[in-house]
C-alpha cells in the first residue's frame, strides 16, 4: 500500500515537473476547475491582474454603464462555444464575426476597453495572456469595482481560432423568454436554477434598449395587453421611454433604483413587479417554486446572493475553456494569428 502510494506520487511529480503549463492540473482552482486555476501566470506575467483592474478603473470612472457592459460580455463569450474569446474576433475571410448575431448587434460593448488591456499586456508580457482570461478577469472586476463580490479567476483559457455567429444567434437565451426557456438553456451550459437565479442578478447594473421590453408592453401575449405582473408607475414610466413604435434604441436601466452599484436590489424590484425584462420577472412569476424561492432569498439576503452569483460566475467562466495546446493566445483579440 506505501509503496503503491510513492509510484504515484512519483508519477505525479513527474507529470507536474514536465508539464510547467498545466501545473495543478487537478483543480487547484480551489472551486474544482480541472485545467484553469487562480496562480496561473504567477511567473509569467505575474502583474496581469493588476494591470486589468487598472485599465478597468479609469475606464469605468469614465463611464460607469462599461462595468455592466464588460461582465455581459463575458457572458455573451462564455454561452457560445465556451469561454474562448469568440465575441471578440472581428469579420474576416474566415471569420463571421459574433458582433452581427441578434443578441449583441447595436448592443455589445467595451471592445475598445478590452483591447487597452490586451495591448498592455503585450508590452509587459508578449503573448502570455489570452483574451479569454482577459474577459473573465475583467467582468469579476467589473463586479469588484461596482461595489458586490471578490472571487479568485481560475485562469489558464486559450482563445479559439474559430467564430459562431449562428450559436450567438441560437445559445443566448431572448429577453422575452419564459422560465422553461431559461432553465433549458442554463442547463444546455450545465448550469442549474440557482446559477440562472443568481447570475440573472448580473442585471444590478447596466441598461437596455426598448426594444427588448416593448412586447411587455404593449402585446405580452397577442392580444394587444400589456404584462399585467408590471406594477402601475414602473409601466408608465416605461411607456414615456419606449414607445409603441419607434425609439428602439432608447436606454432604460435594469434597476431603476441603483442603477451603477452592484448590490441586490434587482431582486427587490421584481418582488415589486419592477423587472425589466420579462426574462427577470418570470424567476419570481413564472411558477418554478426553486427560482420564485431564490429571487425571495437574494431580496432578503444580499451577502447570501454575492456568495452565489461569485460561485456561479467561476461555474460560468468554466465552461468549455480550451486549455494546453488547443487554440491559441491571440496577439489581438480582435483577429486569429
Ligand atoms: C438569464 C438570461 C438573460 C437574458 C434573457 C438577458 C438579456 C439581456 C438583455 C436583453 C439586455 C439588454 C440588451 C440590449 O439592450 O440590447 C441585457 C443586458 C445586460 N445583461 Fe443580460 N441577460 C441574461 C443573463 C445575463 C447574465 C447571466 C449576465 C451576467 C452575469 C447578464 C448581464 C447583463 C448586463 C450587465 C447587462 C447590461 C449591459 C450594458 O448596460 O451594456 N445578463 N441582458
Ligand atoms: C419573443 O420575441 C420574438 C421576436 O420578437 C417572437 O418571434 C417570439 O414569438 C417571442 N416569444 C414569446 C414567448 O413571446
Amino acid at each position: 500500500m506505501a509503496t503503491r502510494m510513492v509510484v504515484l506520487s512519483l508519477i505525479l511529480a513527474a507529470f507536474l515537473f514536465c508539464n510547467p503549463s498545466q501545473a495543478f492540473p487537478f483543480g487547484r482552482g480551489g472551486a474544482g476547475y480541472p485545467g484553469l486555476f487562480p496562480e496561473f501566470y504567477q511567473f509569467s506575467c505575474p502583474q496581469a491582474n493588476e494591470i486589468v483592474m487598472s485599465v478597468l478603473e479609469r475606464a469605468i470612472a469614465q463611464d460607469p454603464r462599461m462595468a455592466a457592459s464588460l461582465l455581459r460580455l463575458h457572458f455573451h463569450d462564455c454561452f457560445v462555444q465556451g469561454c474562448d474569446a469568440s465575441i471578440l474576433l472581428d469579420d474576416s475571410a474566415t471569420i463571421q464575426s459574433e458582433k452581427n448575431s441578434g443578441p449583441n448587434k447595436n448592443s455589445i460593448r467595451g471592445f475598445e476597453v478590452i483591447d487597452e488591456i490586451k495591448a498592455r499586456l503585450e508590452q509587459v508580457c508578449p503573448h502570455t495572456v489570452s483574451c479569454a482570461d482577459i474577459l473573465a478577469l475583467a467582468a469579476r472586476d467589473s463586479t469588484v469595482l461596482s461595489g458586490g463580490p471578490h472571487w479568485e479567476v481560475p485562469l489558464g483559457r486559450r482563445d479559439s481560432r474559430t467564430a459562431s455567429l449562428s450559436k450567438s444567434n441560437s445559445d443566448i437565451p431572448a429577453p422575452n423568454s419564459t422560465i422553461q426557456n431559461l432553465i433549458t438553456f442554463f442547463q444546455r451550459q450545465g448550469l442549474n436554477e440557482q446559477d440562472l437565479v443568481a447570475l440573472s442578478g448580473g442585471h444590478t447594473i447596466g441598461v437596455a434598449r426598448c426594444v427588448t421590453f416593448r412586447q411587455r408592453l404593449y402585446n405580452q401575449n397577442g392580444n394587444n395587453q400589456p404584462d399585467m405582473t408590471l406594477e402601475r408607475t414602473y409601466y408608465n414610466g416605461l411607456k414615456a421611454v419606449c414607445p409603441n413604435s419607434g425609439g428602439d434604441n432608447n436606454i432604460s436601466p435594469l434597476d431603476i433604483a441603483s442603477p451603477v452599484k452592484f448590490d441586490n436590489t434587482y431582486y427587490k424590484l421584481i418582488l415589486y413587479g419592477k423587472g425589466l425584462l420579462n426574462s427577470d420577472e418570470v424567476l419570481l412569476t413564472g411558477k418554478v417554486a426553486r427560482t420564485m424561492e431564490l429571487v425571495k432569498s437574494y431580496a432578503a439576503d444580499e451577502s447570501l446572493f454575492f456568495h452565489q452569483f461569485a460561485n456561479s460566475m467561476m461555474k460560468m467562466g468554466n465552461i468549455k475553456p480550451l486549455t494546453g495546446s488547443k487554440g491559441e493566445i491571440r496577439n489581438n483579440c480582435r483577429r486569429i494569428n
